[in-house]
């Protein structure tokens, strides 16, 4: 088994965090995504991985080189363009060969690991496997509808009327069969080579495509909102550990995460917490759900809720930050010097609610 891992895309929904970053780098609890999706794939077990890059392929490369780190050993599949998932398969397979493979969506977090859901697939003489999970909004996903045998007979995007509440999950699983599939489908309305549309030729092929239901929880990181959810479900579930120092006059209580080199200086902080590997907290209050990144600063502040990547500063400020995602070398200060006024500078498409 084999596993694909897709990092290229633009990541347009997360601007400006990704005009100069890859989307799949954002951590959630202080790793980015992509490092917890390798940690699944390896966990259950697959040491050979590809990962298909785009634009932001040299920083990604930077960040997970050859894979020592995990015991894994990495290839990269260059990606011309995001021209579909199902293109990113097509280029994928000189490596993929004939072996049976997971494919994984870089950017989705999943709660408990993909490792159940592989022995099946391994056990299993399917041609396909694909994970699926019940949604609220159906009407949002892939949709997927389900014979008497639990069989999958069709896939929709996006339906109005939707069949089922069973919503396709970025994990699938395939053999060497996908290569017809990938290679018989035409673009969609959008340009793109749709994985959709492969599963549906597989089953409209006769071929067997059968479904594993997660039941936990999972969650695509496309969007700030997204993001913060994904941090909150994996703060809740890390175990605490403290190896920075924390004064005497502070109050952090069991389940923060306290990373080395960090300080807290006569601060409050409520778990679930990370503060990253020699930040500072002085004079602060971070709240449940907040994960500050390495090497930043927060003092005379209130911070809630939110995600800091590494190298921000901040200062002084008159009210809480809550809900929000901040990015690398940020700094956000009271102005010191008059006239008493919001001074900012944004990049492109970032967004600043103000009291
Ligand atoms: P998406 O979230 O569908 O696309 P995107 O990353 O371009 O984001 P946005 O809609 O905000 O512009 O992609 C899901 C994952 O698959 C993500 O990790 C990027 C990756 N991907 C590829 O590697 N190649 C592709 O052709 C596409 C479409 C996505």
């Amino acid at each position: 088994m084999k596993g694909l891992i897709l990092s290229g895309g633009k990541g347009t929904r997360l601007y400006p965090l990704t005009f100069t970053s890859a989307k799949q780098l954002i951590p959630v609890a202080n790793k980015p995504v992509l490092f917890r999706v390798i940690e699944a794939i390896r966990d259950a077990g697959v040491d050979e991985i590809g990962i298909v890059v785009g634009d932001t392929a040299n920083e990604i490369k930077q960040a997970v080189r050859r894979g020592n780190k995990w015991g894994v050993e990495i290839t990269y599949i260059p990606q011309e363009a995001p021209l579909g998932l199902a293109h990113a398969v097509k280029i994928s397979r000189d490596f993929l060969g004939d072996d049976r493979f997971v494919m994984f969506l870089g950017d989705n977090v999943i709660q408990g690991g993909i490792s159940p859901l592989l022995r099946q697939f391994a056990a299993s003489e399917w041609n396909s496997q694909i994970v699926l999970t019940e949604v609220n909004q159906p009407e949002r996903y892939g949709v997927a509808e389900l014979n008497d045998q639990g069989q999958i007979i069709r896939l929709i995007e996006k339906p109005k009327v939707p069949p089922s509440n069973l919503a396709l999950v970025g994990i699938y699983m395939f053999d060497a069969h996908i290569f017809e599939a990938v290679n018989a489908i035409k673009p969609s309305w959008r340009g793109e080579l749709e994985i959709t549309d492969a599963i549906q030729w597989l089953v409209e092929k006769g071929y067997r495509v059968f479904p594993y239901i997660h039941r936990g929880w999972w969650i695509d990181t496309g969007e700030p909102g997204e993001m913060l959810e994904a941090n909150s479900r994996v703060l809740e579930e890390i175990t605490p550990t403290i190896e920075g120092y924390i004064d005497r006059d502070s109050e952090v209580d069991h389940r923060v995460t306290i990373e080395k080199g960090a300080e807290v200086i006569n601060s409050v902080i409520r778990g679930p917490a990370i503060i990253g590997e020699n930040t500072r907290i002085v004079n602060s209050y971070v709240g449940p759900f907040t994960a500050i990144g390495a090497e930043c600063r927060v003092q005379d502040s209130e911070i809630e809720r939110s995600i800091v990547l590494e190298h921000s500063l901040i200062e002084s400020l008159p009210a809480r930050i809550q809900d929000s995602l901040i990015g690398r070398h940020v700094v956000l200060q009271r102005s010191p010097i008059r006239p008493k006024a919001l001074k900012l500078t944004l990049g492109d498409y970032s967004q600043a609610g103000l009291l």
